[in-house]
């Protein structure tokens, strides 16, 4: 029987999503993106090349898969058209490996620009958003006036497109932003050109076909579970479903179908954009952890904060996803490091929790455990690992009682390390 094994970061995105996607792409049929859009950054690295995906799914570079985008997904075809032509010099058949859902729906010039400018009203209080257009556009799927990819073939799609666009400039009347509206449209519409190149069809059909052939599908997360819309540090968070209940709603599938969860994790923690980070590190060795880590986002370059690895909301996160499978990534990073720390637990008023509370709230204090710190080292295996970060995997496994099989000691694709047997399909 066919199945959906779903990959997900577990904090605030950025945990290294495309690389294992990439690297455990081959053992599947189909890699599908079931929400979030251009917001996402995810980085490849292979063959001495490094390349970031934002909207297309991270198993592109492998031949033989079905990349889909599915219905949660919002698609801005202008992104869309610039990263097709990024990956140009990579002669993939990008026609065949890649299919996009009729129900995503389309973020337009204007979404971005609303996104701008409800950022701007926000003052001190702003998100810290992508500016990708992602909350406007999530916002009229719901209030059921958004457009989808299916609708671009409809004689009255430009009719349709200049009603939401009048719709957004009425509320960018009271905005102070700058902008050439005739300039917008024509790139848009240059845009479509490129993506009416692609197969736009009912993907549920194409998945749900696949899984009674006994098919696997791997979906991919973006963003992470701490920036989910219900579950996250609200309203600091992204505006869909990130958690593992996101892949059914987002590409269509029984949950039933769901087998494996893998949940994603930094061997310490990082966030960018504003909002509450309690683990974060305000002193040198922040910095110091953003410059080994190369902490700098992948879709805006803004430095990324850094901190202690935070095991309270870790097992938040594990909860909420069910995850199956734990994998740690980066550990180059902390290695040589004179001391390593984790949150294990908060107190508040003498009384103590490991309960993350409603608003992430930093003014409680955290009760950290320090670790030693390991040798770096390019390791194939489980058992070659020193045995101070093999301590550090055991704790991590007690607290949180999934098993931990994956490993990232680099950013390449080889740099992987995989527990014997455990990723059967
Ligand atoms: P994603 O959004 O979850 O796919 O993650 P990003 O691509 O935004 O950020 C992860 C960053 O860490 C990228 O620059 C990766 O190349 C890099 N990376 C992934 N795994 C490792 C690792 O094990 N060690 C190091 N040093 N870098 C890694
Ligand atoms: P990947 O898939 C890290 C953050 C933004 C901001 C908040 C809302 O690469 O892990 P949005 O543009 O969605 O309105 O921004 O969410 N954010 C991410 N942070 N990685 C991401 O994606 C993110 N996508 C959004 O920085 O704080
Ligand atoms: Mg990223």
């Amino acid at each position: 029987m066919g199945r959906v094994d779903v990959l997900l970061g577990l904090q605030w995105g950025d945990e290294g999503k495309g690389k294992v996607v990439d690297f455990l792409a081959p053992k599947y049929d189909v890699v599908a993106r079931f929400q979030g859009g251009p917001n996402a950054g995810h980085t490849l690295e292979f063959d001495g090349k490094k390349h970031v995906l934002h909207q297309i799914p991270s198993g592109i570079f492998h031949e033989g898969i079905l990349n889909v985008v599915g219905n949660g997904v919002v698609l801005d075809p202008i992104t869309f058209a610039q990263e097709i032509k990024d990956l140009e010099s990579f002669n993939l058949d990008l026609q065949k490996s890649l299919i996009l859902s009729n129900k995503a729906q389309v973020i337009i010039p204007t979404h971005r620009l609303l996104d701008q400018a409800y950022e701007i009203s926000k003052g001190e209080q702003k998100i810290g958003s992508t500016l990708r257009g992602i909350g406007p556009t999530y916002q009229d799927k719901m209030a059921r006036v958004g457009l989808r990819l299916g609708d671009l073939v409809e004689p009255d799609f430009k009719q349709r497109y200049e009603k939401l666009r009048d719709r957004h400039l009425a509320i960018l009347d009271n905005h102070d932003l700058d902008f050439n509206i005739q300039a917008l449209d024509e790139k848009f519409f240059q845009a479509l050109d490129v993506l009416r190149q692609f197969d736009i069809v009912s993907t549920e059909y194409i998945i749900n076909d696949q899984l009674s052939q006994g098919s696997s599908v791997l979906a991919e997360g973006a963003q992470g579970s701490l920036l989910d819309i219900d579950f996250g540090s609200y309203p600091f968070v992204t505006s869909s479903n990130t958690i593992s209940a996101g892949a059914c709603a987002g590409l269509g599938v029984p949950p039933g179908k769901i087998k494996e969860v893998y949940g994603i994790f930094k061997a310490y923690c990082t966030r960018v954009g504003s909002g509450p980070f309690p683990t974060e590190l305000l002193d040198a060795s922040g910095e110091d952890l953003r410059k080994r880590g190369n902490e700098f986002g992948a879709t805006t370059g803004r430095p990324r904060r850094c901190g202690w690895l935070d095991l309270p909301a870790l097992r938040y996160a594990v909860m909420l996803n069910g995850v199956t499978k734990l994998f740690m990534m980066k550990v180059d990073v902390l290695a040589d490091l004179e001391e390593i720390k984790a949150c294990v637990g908060y107190e508040r008023e003498g009384v103590k929790t490991d309960q993350v509370p409603l608003n992430f709230t930093e003014d409680w204090q955290l009760l950290h455990q320090s670790f030693k710190s390991w040798s770096d080292g390019q390791y194939q295996s489980f058992g070659q690992f020193p045995d101070e970060l093999s301590e550090y995997i055991h704790f991590i496994e007690q607290n949180i009682s999934v098993p931990l099989t994956l490993v990232s000691t680099g950013p390449d694709r080889t740099q992987t390390v995989l527990k014997e047997e455990t990723i059967a399909l």
